[in-house]
């Protein structure tokens, strides 16, 4: 196991090291076996518990022809129906919830782009869990009892904040809730308390980068060493400018709130090389998302889940858009981990028959001298073509000559490297918009 150094460990940041084995906890310590055995009989409770309280699984299970007791082994798991965004959509806001209302602690919604929002519940029992994956998942990133942990993931309906939050409060750390917005205060905040670790969108960790630097302080003095970042899709590229510019050790935290929210699965510090799923909570599967099919590991697709110890709202094979593929466990050999997810089903950009993920244009323009980390992709029609336009600010220091062959190059490579033209328009620095959470980085006026 590798232990990938930061381009300039700050002398006081002795991190980045795995986790001593007595800090694992019960469920890091199953092996393979023992794990698969735990899954099995928590599967078949969990659709035994579905199936008798939520009206649309025991509608869903009938229509297929299964019952609860027709899951044997964990293979059988694939005779059993997906559960979509669509289902929660049309049952809301409660009706996928499996407890009486007076069991449900907490709910969360989370907004989508277009309809209603999806609402997810929780027992105590539920956010308990919720707290020991999100703690696992700070320890699996390097951080200890004692460390400050700066949260800027939104509280609210949104399940970043408080998710982070209370993980961070279990995993013995203290909690500087900022959550989203006021940048300037987030620096000084930063600059005053001295926290070790900051969980943030990494669209917002940039915006946040600018802060510090728009206020005169270099962020490789500050006191944070980790950064936790999710919530979005980031490139090993974004990875690279984070860590270089903040001096920081830079890992992924995935989750996804109609599943738990943040801390379904998490990157180790130590190996940098894709997310444990917290196989023991969350069971994963990766189907073909044209014929449904479940694929081998290692094959890639599109990353479904089944609750394993939910009790508010079991959530049986949730489709989730995401795409990736499983991979065998390295720092945590029990857990299959996914690869960084870098694009969904839904954020594919079709143009002129190509497709094109919005990650594969941010590693193209991360990897261009002269340009900033800020883009954005614009669709329109052009009499009948689709045509792409993508706004790439300058850095401040960059004059006319070398902004036209920065515009050059990436349309060069875009061209190379994804088969498509595009148009590249570079722009005055600090032009475009910043992120204060979640980025949308594609404009879709096709339909305009
Ligand atoms: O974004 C939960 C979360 C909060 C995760 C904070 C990590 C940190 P939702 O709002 O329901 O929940 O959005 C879930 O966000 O299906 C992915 O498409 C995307 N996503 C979440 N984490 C990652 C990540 C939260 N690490 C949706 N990489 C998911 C790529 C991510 N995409």
């Amino acid at each position: 196991m590798t232990r990938q150094p930061i381009t300039q460990t700050p002398p006081s940041a002795p991190l980045g090291d795995a986790l001593p084995a007595e800090l694992l906890d019960t469920g890091e310590r199953l092996s393979r076996a023992q794990l698969r055995e735990t899954q099995l009989e928590r599967l078949q409770a969990t659709l035994r518990h579905a199936y008798d309280n939520v009206e649309l699984y025991r509608r869903k299970f009938d229509a297929a022809g299964v019952k609860p007791e027709d899951c044997r082994t964990l293979a059988d798991l694939a005779r059993f129906p997906f559960t979509t965004k669509a289902d929660l959509r049309d049952t809301y806001p409660f009706g996928m919830f499996a407890v009486p209302m007076d069991q449900v602690r907490r709910v969360h919604a989370s907004s989508g782009t277009t309809g209603r929002p999806t609402v997810v519940g929780y027992t105590e029992h539920d956010l308990s869990v919720w707290a020991d994956v999100v703690a696992r998942s700070i320890r699996a990133a390097g951080g200890r009892p004692g460390h400050k942990v700066h949260i800027s993931y939104g509280y609210g309906l949104f399940t970043g904040g408080l998710g982070a939050h209370y993980g961070a409060e279990r995993a013995g750390c203290t909690v500087i809730p900022a959550s989203g917005g006021m940048t300037a205060r987030q620096v000084q905040i930063i600059q005053d308390f001295r926290p070790e670790i900051i969980m943030v969108t990494p669209s917002y960790m940039l915006t946040l980068l600018d802060e510090f630097e728009r206020q005169g302080i270099d962020p490789r003095t500050s006191s944070l060493r980790i950064g936790i970042f999710g919530a979005e899709p980031w490139t090993e590229a974004m990875r690279s400018e984070i860590q270089d510019r903040l001096a920081i050790h830079a890992v992924d935290i995935y989750g996804l709130s109609e599943v738990m929210g943040p801390g379904v699965a998490q990157e180790c510090v130590e190996t940098k090389d894709g997310l444990h799923v917290w196989e023991d909570h969350f069971y994963p599967e990766i189907v073909d998302p044209l014929s449904d099919d479940v694929l081998p590991n290692g094959e890639h697709g599109e990353l479904v889940f089944t609750s394993l110890t939910k009790e508010a709202l079991p959530i049986i094979r949730y489709r989730t858009r995401d795409l990736t593929r499983l991979l065998p466990g390295t720092a945590r050999p029990a857990f299959r981990r996914m690869e960084k997810v870098t694009g969904r089903c839904d954020d594919m950009i079709i143009l002129r028959g190509v497709n094109v993920f919005p990650s594969q244009i941010e590693e193209i323009v991360l990897g261009t001298p002269g340009v900033a980390p800020h883009f954005q992709v614009e669709l329109t029609r052009r009499g009948r073509m689709d045509h792409m336009t993508l706004h790439v600010e300058a850095r401040p220091t960059t004059g006319g000559e070398a902004r036209e062959a920065a515009a050059r190059s990436i349309a060069t490579a875009v061209k190379d490297g994804v088969g498509v033209n595009i148009e590249v328009l570079i722009v005055e620095p600090e032009t475009l918009g910043r992120s204060l959470g979640k980025i949308q980085r594609v404009k879709d006026l096709r339909q305009q």
